[in-house]
């Protein structure tokens, strides 16, 4: 058996490595100690997973002092950080040691990733096959409290199985945050009972861009939407796996879907075409940032609050193009009134109030793209709880984190997953740029040059996956791992980690990918049939 301790990924703080082996096997039952039952679920739903009848979920939570050989233990320990557990795996017993149900939760998923690759299977090819995981010591707590996935379901939808499958696979990584892109200029995806034209007319396009360099379009019809119900699943999917959903209407910019549903909140009316935009990019089109607008994102938020009730919300604001709102008279005169002395510190003002209205009604925090932050240069500055997702880079991060804002690290240069993984003809078309798996490696989220205080304020990292040229889940596989799994590896450890020891425990961890079906790109290059179609 080779040393599965040292493929760990991520890698824990502390590994110390025993002789002999645990047999888990159907005669395991996972025993919770005083107040550790949801620690002991945890662990439960995790090895309930696995594809051997081992490890059963008997839920058996009394504690005994004398346990039958082959239990695992799992007790509470206040002492551990956040998310953090201590794992000992004895010939006899495991004992698991959490400080939350996060925690123990992840404890389990090391022992799933100690257990042969077949673990990621979903059903068992051989059934005689010994389920033992090497005894050692595991001591481990992530650096980082917010590691995130984005994930754009609004250029390309994605269906319910889909999101969800991509939740398991993040919680195999130990990433706990997944932020939804619900909302863009080509397609809104979130049901609305009060505005039923959004997810009628909003959520599809009679075709799509397909190329970039030369333009090509499809002629394929695309769209989708979640209903409240679906939203409120995979809220529950993703809450099950210790994720938090960190839905995404985004405002007042990438508005199109919207628009073309409800015209009047547009800025500027009657002077633009009003539909689901067919091809990428950034669009003048976009909300009129008036009393009316903010009294119907207030309903629209409502509802996608009342399925998934976040305690963080993304507004978006990003690449918002104004000209729409220097042209409108009513606008111009709004932005007057509140002396206010430009269209961008009107942009830094519509923020605020949205976010007010979402702290006020729904005690929600928003999140804004950086320009959501150097909007305010001018103008009001963002409601002080608001967290900054930095993607322009680490030093428009360091700049919002010393002005006191939350920080989130999602940098184009190391995070965005849409960008190629080779400079290569046969790598798929994507928006361009180069993102090696490498390179995520080489990300280290929390600069060591920053002061004290702006490092404390930066609460985590994310990659992106936006999915213009992602249009299905096999792309996505793709696109998204192994990259993820570096993530996974930088985001846990709170900094670069060397490529030489991730490149081994990737090789490792590949197969365990293989076994649960991801079509992830393979180290040296695309598949035959993962290769860009021949123009
Ligand atoms: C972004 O990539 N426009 C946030």
């Amino acid at each position: 058996m080779p040393n599965r301790l040292a493929t760990l990924l991520p890698f824990p703080r502390l590994v110390r490595q025993q002789s002999g082996y645990f047999p888990l096997g159907a005669t395991t039952h996972v025993l919770a100690g005083p107040h550790a039952t949801r620690e002991a679920d945890a662990v439960r739903r995790v090895l309930a997973a696995l594809p051997w009848p081992s490890a059963n979920a008997n839920s058996n939570d009394i504690t005994k002092d004398i346990t039958n050989a082959n239990d695992i233990l799992v007790d509470l320990d206040a002492g551990l950080p956040a998310e953090g557990y201590r794992l000992r795996i004895g010939p006899d017993h495991v004992r698991i040691k959490a400080a939350d149900p996060a925690g123990a939760f992840y404890a389990a998923q090391t022992i799933r990733q100690l257990l042969p690759d077949e673990a990621w299977r979903a059903a068992p090819i051989d059934h005689a096959a010994p389920q033992t995981i090497p005894c050692a010591e595991i001591e481990d707590a992530p650096a980082l409290k917010w590691r995130g996935a984005h994930l754009d379901v609004a250029r390309h939808f994605f269906p319910k199985p889909v999101v969800l499958r991509f939740i398991d696979l993040l919680a195999r990584h130990k990433l706990n945050r997944l932020h939804l892109h619900l909302t863009d200029d080509q397609g809104w995806r979130i049901e609305s009972r009060g505005h039923p034209k959004l997810h009628e007319i909003g959520s599809h396009r009679p075709f799509s861009q397909l190329t970039r360099d030369p333009r090509t379009f499809d002629n394929k019809p695309h769209g989708g939407y979640y209903t409240l119900a679906d939203l409120a699943e995979i809220n529950g999917y993703a809450a099950e796996r210790m994720i938090t959903v960190v839905p995404e209407l985004e405002v007042p910019g990438h508005a199109r879907a919207l628009l073309a549903a409800l015209p009047d909140l547009a800025a500027a009316p009657g002077t633009r075409e009003l539909t689901v935009a067919t091809d990428w990019g950034i669009f003048p089109q976009i909300m009129s940032p008036l009393p009316g607008t903010l009294d119907v994102l207030a309903g629209l938020f409502g509802e996608l609050l009342g399925a998934i009730p976040a305690k963080y919300v993304h507004i978006g604001g990003d690449e918002c193009v104004l000209t729409d709102w220097e042209a409108d008279p009513r606008i111009r005169d709004y932005q007057h009134e509140l002396r206010l002395p430009s269209p961008v510190a009107l942009h830094a003002y519509f923020l605020r109030q949205v976010a007010d209205m979402l702290a006020t009604s729904f005690g929600a925090r928003s999140m804004v793209w950086d320009e959501g932050f150097t909007s305010t240069i001018t103008g009001t500055g963002l409601r002080p709880d608001t967290v900054v997702m930095a993607w322009h880079g680490m030093e428009v991060a360091r700049r919002a984190a010393e002005a006191g804002y939350d920080v989130v690290a999602a940098p184009t240069e190391w995070t965005y997953f849409d960008y190629s993984q080779a400079k290569d003809d046969r790598e798929p078309t994507s928006i361009g740029g180069l993102i090696r798996t490498e390179d995520v490696a080489a990300f280290s989220p929390v600069p060591r040059d920053w002061s004290q205080e702006a490092q404390a304020r930066l609460i985590g990292a994310q990659f992106q996956v936006w999915t213009e040229y992602i249009a299905d889940s096999r792309m996505l596989d793709y696109m998204t791992f192994p990259r993820a799994c570096a993530f996974a590896d930088v985001a846990w450890a709170g900094k670069a980690v060397p490529w030489a020891s991730l490149r081994d425990r990737l090789e490792a961890h590949l197969g365990r990918l293989a076994a649960a079906g991801v079509e992830y790109r393979p180290l040296n290059g695309p598949h035959p049939w993962q290769q860009r179609n021949p123009a």
